[in-house]
């Protein structure tokens, strides 16, 4: 067999998504039994008591499929963000609608843009599908650089991604910004707003893209029970997208994405308002300990409204293998000279706080 010509030609170019390191690979080389993983922004809590309540009374039923409409999720998902339940597609996790996404309208004649560093999946969905693609750099602050983002727009550009916040930098897209933004992108292109962070979001600056959504305009706007929710590994993420979106991911879906367990753990999360206020406060109280201490050893970090700080580190391989010994697992960007440090539990803060000052005093 010739594997070369077999698969599809433009994998050639696709570099797999690397998985941040486990806690066992870790464990063989850490210098200590207290191991935390900081490493893929995930909650450092389990899931809301609702969801597991909920998701364990769900276990018996597991011999039958799920309900491939997703019709009760969708309809309180509706409610919650003021649109019809036909606005709304939900996925494996956000990921698994990112690809749908460019699946269901990408070709070899398609051209992406997005800011950069951002999530790669934006980068893989588009070589997957043949499509070229703009980064446009973000500025030395963090910050987006959207009058960038909008010169990179050509009349074969299908879609404009913005993340915010965005991984891995913690920086948001502002409400102004944005309105000036949507307002100057050509009605082509569909603007698609990856919000896997917004509960985190403490700053009333915030772009609100709903504001914008009137089911015509070409906007999808995603949202994740992975992150402040912590359902990542039941995986279940959803958009809000006009409805000919939704008909076009349908097409390309599998029919039972969105399994039983995940469909009923994020619908009882989503009645838990008081647990999701207390985890947005401790996050922001562990953040400002990261902040503190990064402070103290005059590192550079970017001041983030999410569950991760990007920290620049004058040799960030070296120092993530550092860490990586002192039981600390976090996401070396080498090239960028920066680490992306998960918020992780006030014991895991701790921890980080003691490695750092061994590593920096
Ligand atoms: C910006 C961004 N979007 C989407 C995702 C994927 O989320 P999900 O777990 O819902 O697939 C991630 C995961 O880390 C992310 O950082």
């Amino acid at each position: 067999m010739n594997w070369h010509v077999f698969f599809n030609s433009q994998l050639k170019k696709v570099k797999p998504y690397e998985p941040g390191l486990r806690e066992e690979q870790v464990r063989a080389i850490a210098q200590t039994n207290s191991i935390h993983k900081l490493s893929s922004n995930e909650s450092p809590f389990p899931p809301f008591p609702r969801a597991i309540e909920a998701m364990t009374a769900c276990l018996p039923y597991l011999n039958e499929y799920s309900d491939g409409s997703v019709h009760e999720l969708k309809q309180a998902l509706a409610e919650k963000h003021g649109v019809e339940p036909s606005q709304i597609v939900v996925g494996n996790g956000v990921n698994e609608l990112l690809c749908l996404l460019a699946q269901s309208c990408l070709d070899e004649t398609s051209h992406v843009a997005y800011c950069w560093p951002s999530f790669v999946v934006y980068r893989m969905s588009a070589q997957i599908a043949g499509a070229t693609f703009d980064e446009v750099d973000i500025d030395a602050d963090g910050a987006y650089d959207l009058d960038g983002l909008r010169a990179a727009i050509r009349p074969h550009t299908k879609l404009v991604y913005l993340c915010s916040p965005n991984n891995p930098t913690g920086g948001i897209v502002k409400r102004e910004q944005f309105a000036a933004f949507i307002k100057a992108v050509p009605r082509h292109v569909c603007v698609v707003v990856d919000m896997a962070y917004a509960e985190y979001v403490e700053s009333p600056e915030h772009l609100d893209p709903m504001a914008f959504f009137d089911g015509k305009r070409p906007l999808v706007v995603f949202r994740s029970f992975s992150k402040i929710y912590g359902l990542a590994g039941v995986r279940c993420g959803y958009g809000i997208a006009p409805v000919p979106v939704v008909q076009a991911i349908d097409k390309v879906r599998e029919p039972f994405n969105v399994n039983t367990v995940a469909q009923v753990g994020a619908l009882a999360s989503l009645s838990d308002a008081g647990e999701l206020e207390r985890r947005r406060t401790e996050n922001s109280r562990q953040r400002a300990r990261l902040y503190k201490i990064f402070q103290r050893l005059n590192l550079r970090y970017y001041q983030s409204e999410a569950n991760f700080v990007w920290v620049f580190v004058p040799d960030a391989q070296l120092i993530f293998e550092e860490l990586l010994k002192r039981g600390i697992i976090v996401r070396p960007f080498a090239a960028a000279g920066g680490l992306r440090v998960g918020v992780g539990t006030p014991e895991a803060t701790l921890a980080t706080i003691e490695a750092f000052e061994h590593l920096f005093c």
